[in-house]
């Protein structure tokens, strides 16, 4: 059985590319392995992340992610069954927001993914990953 998992989180300390290097180099190896799919957004002290695979597969490692002290008040926006993927390639894209981010700061200047509906955080998700240039994508 398939499904997609949307949390958010609040970073511990600051976001830097060793962080970020350290979390996706583990996660793209692990993920490749267990057939987990998805997309990491970071920026702004917060992370967004799309967890696709096997139901017991994504619910052990969501259990992992809520344990890992890098950040806090993780919090699920939304889990659906799915019929197929929305990123079977990528074992973890990355898309990298910087601190004023244009897409967030003027589209959706309010935007709080602990108030915000699912549908809308998974829309910005969307959008994030089709403008492209922020995303970079794992080694194949
Ligand atoms: C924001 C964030 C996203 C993460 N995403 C993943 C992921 O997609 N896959 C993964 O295996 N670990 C991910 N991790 C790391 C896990 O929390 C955990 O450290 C890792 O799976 C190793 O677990 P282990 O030491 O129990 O083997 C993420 C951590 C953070 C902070």
């Amino acid at each position: 059985m398939l499904v997609r998992v949307l949390y958010a989180s609040r970073a511990v300390g600051p976001q830097t590319s060793t962080v970020t290097a350290s979390i996706l180099e583990v996660a793209q190896a692990h993920n490749r392995k267990n057939g987990i799919t998805g997309i990491l957004c970071q920026g702004q002290g917060l992370y967004l992340q799309v967890l696709e695979g096997n139901r017991s597969i994504v619910n052990q490692l969501y259990a992992r992610i809520l344990m890992d002290r890098r950040h806090k008040d993780v919090e699920m926006i939304s889990f659906a069954e799915v019929a197929q993927r929305r990123c079977p390639d990528w074992s973890m894209a990355h898309v990298n927001l910087s601190d004023a981010d244009p897409m967030i700061r003027m589209k959706h200047p309010e935007f709080d993914p602990y108030s915000a509906t699912g549908a809308f955080v998974m829309t910005l998700v969307d959008e994030l990953v089709s403008s492209g240039h922020r995303i970079s994508l794992p080694p194949a």
